[in-house]
């Protein structure tokens, strides 16, 4: 197979062959010599199960064609075929694709296989059919792909707290997450800044919590930009995002923070708070002093409130507690914590933070769910400005907690897997968009590798993969937000995706310029 390949592959390029652009590079490509027209009438041959994305293709193709393309169950047309034996080749996202004499057939062992193949036509496709390049028929070179993911875990972080976005917005990342094969938004939903889910139970979070009177203009700036920042989402919007994200093959994991990067709670409800003095949402961005209380049951019990609703919310599997950064300042001088602590063996402040994070993992297992978490809750030291506590953390994290590694010395994920974790990498120095471009250049995004340099390759399997994050601080327009984001997620898109062996920033960088227009047809911001 690997020789046919190299072959045809060889012959191709010898014989002036155009190669196809596809972003993330599919693994494997094979051409064939002749092209396949697929022409205005073309209808899509799908049975039932896969209805969803058969109607998600046939939407692509009738804006192209301006016309409504036929679903049916046999006959000529493009071929959407479930085959449940590919599944072991394949996996749960792998697809084939061939364009030959007799047509076009996407073939996987699910219809999320299928859809990743679907992407695949689309990017086939040129780039302004979707915005009413109206087309009589479309030339598909005779080509057989076959392709599935490096890793499961291809994620991209939204941070509405700093900055709320809205439902549009939302959806647009999703559709281009979906583009570009990506399968799971981290939605960073609650922080110090603005609590942006509403929860039934404590309507005040969102009353009191999702406004703040004035935002920091940026980095160690005295400067405000002197308005009111607000916004929420209902659960009812949370729901028409899930069914959005869902349709798309995209898992939605939603962050709630904490015990830090609680101030936005605290200030609604002042009783969660363990300072005291605590009544608004703070205009500032930086690390902040206050965290959740819980030392007090009644926070423990609030905070499981709060994760009940999310569960009932959210279908997929993961439930993202934050756990990064926490300030012990108001734990070390509250009496009440440290009688807790004392009652509870608990050495340090980071065991407290570890005994509470396993209270609240084994909360969430219990309801079927499991816990991720920044890797603080490890209880491993990684800020610096903390030296003076040298104690050793005794507190052991519970086995089923996913360790979201963002920060601290990359020895840390070692230690992490080799204890059975599993990990996502999201090592903030190569995957944090909010980064200028001077600091992470697109080919530094482009070369990094969620699996660390030296990892014995027994624990790659619990390297689930990696996100990408946007912190929005200081992005506070869509433009802004885009020109971060845009051209990197693309980047990110082969880092989860495509095999290392099949990674080349110069194939990258051209297949790019496609996208680009794609992106400046449909009003998406991007740095050049
Ligand atoms: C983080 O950037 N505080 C996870």
């Amino acid at each position: 197979m690997k020789i046919l390949f190299l072959l045809t592959f060889t012959l191709s390029i010898a014989f002036g062959q155009k190669q196809i652009q596809v972003i993330p590079q599919p693994n494997e490509i094979s051409y064939g010599s002749g092209e396949y027209y697929v022409r205005k009438n073309i209808a899509i041959v799908a049975l039932k199960e896969l209805s969803n994305e058969a109607e998600f293709l046939a939407e692509v193709l009738e804006k192209g064609f301006e016309r409504k393309t036929k679903i049916r169950s046999n006959g000529k047309g493009i071929h959407l075929k479930l085959i449940p034996d590919e599944n072991s080749l394949l996996g749960k996202e792998g697809y084939t694709m061939s364009v030959g004499k007799s047509g076009i057939e996407i073939a996987a062992g699910t219809p999320t296989g299928i859809f990743r193949g679907i992407q695949t036509f689309r990017q086939l496709l040129p780039v302004s059919f979707e915005f009413g390049g109206l087309e009589e028929k479309v030339a598909f070179p005779y080509v057989t792909i076959s392709d599935k993911p490096q890793f499961a875990w291809r994620a991209f972080m939204l941070d509405e707290s700093r900055h709320f976005q809205g439902v549009d917005q939302v959806k647009k990342m999703l559709d281009q997450m979906a583009y570009l094969k990506m399968n799971k938004f981290h939605w960073h939903l609650t922080d110090d800044q603005g609590w942006r889910i509403e929860i039934k139970k404590y309507p005040k979070l969102t009353e009191i919590g999702s406004v703040r009177k004035d935002t920091q203009v940026a980095r160690r700036s005295e400067e405000r930009t002197g308005v009111p920042h607000s916004g929420f989402y209902t659960q009812e919007e949370i729901k028409e995002i899930i069914e959005y994200a869902t349709a798309r093959h995209i898992t939605v994991i939603p962050e709630i923070e904490m015990p830090g990067h609680a101030i936005a709670a605290v200030a609604a409800y002042p009783w969660l708070g363990s300072l005291g003095t605590t009544n608004e949402v703070t205009v500032l961005f930086g690390k902040m002093e206050e965290s959740f209380n819980i030392s007090d049951p009644k926070v423990i019990d609030f905070l499981k409130d709060v994760l009940d609703e999310v569960i009932a919310l959210f279908p997929g599997q993961v439930v993202h507690v934050g756990g990064d950064e926490v300030n012990f300042g108001p734990w070390e001088k509250s009496p009440d914590t440290q009688a807790f602590m004392a009652k509870n063996g608990l050495k340090s402040p980071a065991d407290l933070q570890v005994y509470f994070t396993n209270q609240i993992s084994n909360y969430i297992d219990s309801k079927g769910k499991r816990m991720m978490g920044w890797n603080e809750i490890m209880g491993k030291e990684i800020h610096e400005e903390r030296t003076s506590e040298a104690v050793e953390v005794q507190q052991k994290l519970a086995k089923s907690a996913i360790v979201h590694f963002w920060k601290g010395d990359l020895s840390l994920i070692n230690q992490a897997v080799e204890s059975g974790y599993d990990v996502v990498n999201s090592n903030h120095w190569d995957t944090y968009m909010d980064y200028t471009f001077g600091r992470l250049p697109l080919s530094k995004s482009y070369a990094f590798n969620p699996i660390p340099e030296g990892l014995d390759e027994k624990y790659h399997k619990h390297i689930l993969g990696s996100g990408t994050q946007v912190w929005t601080e200081y992005l506070p327009t869509n433009e802004s937000l885009e020109k971060q984001v845009f051209p990197r997620l693309a980047a990110y898109s082969e880092v989860g995706w495509t095999s290392v062996q099949n990674k080349d920033f110069e194939r990258f960088t051209n297949s790019l310029e496609l996208l680009k227009r794609k992106w400046s047809l449909e009003g998406i911001y991007f740095t050049n």
